[in-house]
């Protein structure tokens, strides 16, 4: 049997996307595809490491050891074409606290911070949290319904407290792997206007056949002095829960200033397992994650096969990340809140409502499809009933 036709049992413990289940969706009795982990086993090379390491029966401090941030290095290069060095990198227990201190540390309070929503909600509540303002320049659909930077929109918006730009890379909910030349033209933009950017980068090893995920920083080092890249093997390997990852800076006066806040906040150096996980994941993990991509875009295609049986849900799928963006604004229910209630009611699914990104997310439900493929058999056969019953 393949690894992906296994199915774990992950109800029982503490994994969010099950334990909050009657929370979120007022039941237990839904398939939860919602927050963005897998349901499928971490591989084998990253828990024998883990295993291997809590065989030593002391777990004091350690730091991030340099052969972790060096395994990184090799990955970013036999991967992504990056050339990266270990001092370039910080330790993060967590992409989102990431965010947080380069908003700290490249905004004061009232500057204006781009968001381009639909997007990730804590890219927007990091922002509020901070006392800085949300500059949203929304995503556009263009004639064929492919997402775009607004980049005109964002010109217009642009004012001198515009500082820093957070860039999803791959896009979490749309599932866009940015091309090159989009990337280009809103790096010209930030650089014109002196602003800053974080590219949030944790998805970009899952990209589908026939895309290619550009890191900001390759677009040339006058982008690479001001940009800022969080990286790390939670997504990819699924390690969420070892909370390991890093925050990439080339400019030593940018690397300085994070540094400032970074040493404030204590982010300290993570945990012995997330060490030991985070170098095997990228050392020994490239087979594991070719395998996995096709595993994926198995389940992807399912899914859209079944999208084009109904003209109720428009799917165009992912170019990157396992996150299915459905447009079900055809089904005819008024409120996001009568959609969200058939998904859980009638499909017995718990997705992400599209409206949690931002309201030009109404009437789009996000499905997480990074399961094994008897979950994935019976996710489509919930779906494909209660789209027959609408
Ligand atoms: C784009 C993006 N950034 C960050 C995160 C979360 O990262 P972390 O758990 O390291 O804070 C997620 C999780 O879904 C994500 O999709």
């Amino acid at each position: 049997m393949s690894i992906f036709d296994r199915v774990t049992e992950r109800s029982g413990g503490n994994a969010e996307k099950y334990a909050l289940r009657q929370k979120l969706f007022g039941t237990e009795d839904v398939l939860p595809m919602w927050v963005a982990d897998m349901d499928i086993e971490t591989p084998l090379c990253v828990r024998t490491a883990v295993m291997k390491r809590a065989e030593h029966p002391v777990y004091g401090y350690e730091e991030m050891p340099r052969s972790a941030f060096e395994a990184q290095c090799a990955w970013m290069a036999a991967r992504h074409g990056v050339t990266m060095a270990p001092e370039e990198l910080f330790f993060s227990h967590s992409v989102v606290a990431s965010i947080s201190a380069a908003i700290a540390a490249f905004t004061e309070p009232g500057d204006e911070v781009v968001v381009q929503p639909p997007i990730y909600p804590p890219f927007v509540s990091t922002v509020r949290h901070s006392g800085r303002r949300v500059l949203s320049n929304p995503l556009r659909q263009d004639e064929e319904g492919i997402y775009r930077f607004d980049l005109e929109g964002l010109e217009k918006q642009i004012t001198p407290k515009t500082k820093l730009l957070l860039l999803c890379s791959p896009h979490n909910p749309v599932g866009r792997v940015w091309e090159r030349a989009e990337l280009e033209a809103l790096a010209a933009i930030c650089l014109r206007h002196g602003i800053t950017v974080f590219a949030d980068e944790i998805h970009s090893d899952l990209i589908f056949a026939g895309h290619k995920h550009t890191p900001f920083v390759a677009l040339g080092d006058a982008v690479r002095a001001m940009t800022m890249t969080a990286l790390g093997p939670g997504k990819t390997f699924n390690v969420a829960g070892l909370a390991v990852s890093t925050v990439a800076i080339t400019d030593t006066a940018m690397r300085t200033r994070f540094k400032a806040v970074y040493d404030t906040i204590h982010f300290a150096q993570g945990t012995v397992f997330g060490h030991a996980g985070f170098e095997a994941a990228y050392r020994e993990g490239a087979a594991w994650l070719e395998a996995l991509l096709v595993h994926l875009q198995g389940n992807v295609d399912r899914l859209a096969d079944l999208a084009g049986r109904f003209d109720t849900i428009a799917f165009r799928p992912p170019e990157g990340t396992y996150l299915a963006w459905l447009d079900c604004r055809q089904m005819g229910f008024d409120s996001d809140k009568a959609l969200r209630e058939f998904f859980i009611r009638e499909a017995r699914l718990g997705l992400s409502p599209g409206i949690s990104f931002g309201r030009e997310g109404s009437g789009f439900m996000r499905l997480n499809f990074a399961v094994p493929t008897p979950t994935m058999d019976e996710a489509l056969n919930r779906l494909e009933g209660a789209l027959q019953r609408l």
